[in-house]
């Protein structure tokens, strides 16, 4: 079955080369197309154009078709968000009280609350509901145009809850449609019975969670928390070693609180993305401008827990990629809303419209190891597309950061 969606206002984010990912300078430079059609054969881009050059040719002897009239609207590629802890139990909007009084992130870590606090609802809640629980995000995500998730794994911090939590995942991928990648962080946070032997704890990751995971094929990737008052950077060697051992490669938590040599770690070990990276000075510009690690930036925990941002300019200026994820969690980050996050990326972290857009579709594709088959407007990729509103330009979308803007999204081809 084919679609063509014709009449299309502007045809946004195409490229002819199908680049894994946009660095620099390139991430200023949008190619789109206005008054274009856009033709999907199945699951796939089949072609795209000009609506001055369209004839019945463009369709290739298909005689029955579905149309789908444009007129006004944007059509871009969907977003990918490729840090999120979707999968966890209830919510956290007890401790929401505490930050605005002033108490810190690590504060409440340190009480007990926190990432622990959800680690306990989850051991509770059985596997259908928290399937349940994750389905209706998953769904909400999808309606606010993202086409493909990374989920982590991370509030079991037990062998049994985290398998139940990667299980989740796994159920997530068969019956949805969004592109769903998963990733194991046992890591996450230390448990309150080893807080006074770290170490024992990171053994049980490397001895007992990890191959488990690996031998039932549970994680695409290996993620730590590498961080001051969390895992630090020879734990994190650890496990990283460990888990590429067992075939998975990094992305992982670094710099978000204090400047804990997560980045260089994560560049050691050839890591996929290092993310949060709040605490990015030009030692850790220069390892990631040697490397093949995307930096991303998560600008919703930031926001909601009244960080410092991370140097985006800086990077974008030293000719560096950068990715803006959601870190969509019950914690730090409350919302996968990506065109928010596309908000918050342009005025908190002065990045164009258009930057902002590489950085929540192609690039964040490119963190989740699956930039050859989305992120962009590329004929052969997956019809994975976002039809807009009625509004004026591209710009708009971050602009009315209040405001959805999302009329249809289509996924896999499927019009949703
Ligand atoms: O990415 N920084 C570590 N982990 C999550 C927060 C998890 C939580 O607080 O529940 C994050 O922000
Ligand atoms: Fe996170």
């Amino acid at each position: 079955m084919k679609t063509l969606i014709k009449n299309i206002k502007e045809l946004i984010a195409i490229d002819d080369e199908a680049r894994l990912l946009v660095k620099g300078k390139d991430m200023a430079v949008l190619n789109t197309l206005k008054n274009a059609w856009l033709l999907i054969d199945g699951q796939i881009i089949e072609n795209f154009g000009s609506m001055s050059d369209f004839n019945d040719e463009k369709l290739g002897n298909c005689e029955e078709y579905k149309e789908i009239d444009a007129e006004g609207k944007i059509v871009m590629p969907s977003f990918c968000d490729s840090h999120t802890h979707l999968v966890y139990a209830g919510s956290r909007e007890i401790e929401y009280s505490d930050k605005i009084k002033g108490l810190s992130y690590e504060e409440i870590a340190k009480r007990g609350g926190g990432i622990l606090n959800s680690a306990k609802l989850l051991a509770k809640t059985t596997e259908d509901e928290l399937y349940e629980q994750s389905l209706s995000r998953v769904h909400e995500i999808i309606s606010q145009g993202t086409g493909a998730v990374e989920i982590k794994s991370g509030y079991g911090l037990s062998l049994e809850s985290e398998m139940k939590m990667l299980r989740v995942i796994k159920r997530l991928k068969e019956t949805t449609p969004l592109i769903i990648k998963s990733t194991f962080l046992g890591a996450h946070a230390v448990p309150a019975e080893f807080k006074s032997n770290q170490d024992e704890y990171v053994d049980i990751v490397i001895n007992e969670m990890l191959p488990q995971v690996a031998a039932e094929g549970l994680a695409d990737y290996i993620d730590v928390f590498c961080d001051q008052g969390f895992f630090t950077v020879e734990q994190t060697d650890r496990i990283l070693m460990a888990g590429i051992k067992h075939g998975l490669r990094p992305k992982i938590h670094a710099n978000e609180l204090a400047n804990s040599g997560g980045i260089q770690v994560g560049v050691k070990y050839n890591a996929l993305s290092v993310d949060h990276i709040e605490y990015t000075g030009e030692d850790e510009i220069q390892a990631l401008l040697n490397s093949e690690t995307m930096p991303t930036i998560l600008p919703g925990a930031a926001f909601f827990l009244n960080m410092p941002y991370a140097p985006a300019r800086d990077m974008i200026n030293a000719g560096l990629p950068v990715a803006i994820a959601s870190d969509y969690n019950p914690g730090s980050s409350p919302s996968g809303n990506m065109k928010l996050m596309m908000s918050f990326a342009c005025v908190n972290y002065r990045m164009l419209p258009e930057e902002a857009i590489y950085a929540t579709t192609i690039n964040t594709a490119y963190a989740m190891g699956i930039s050859d088959i989305t992120g962009s407007i590329s004929i052969g990729k997956l019809a994975n597309l976002i039809i807009t509103n009625d509004i004026s330009t591209y710009q708009f979308l971050p602009y009315a950061y209040g405001s959805d803007l999302i009329n249809t999204v289509i996924l896999k081809g499927e019009v949703l």
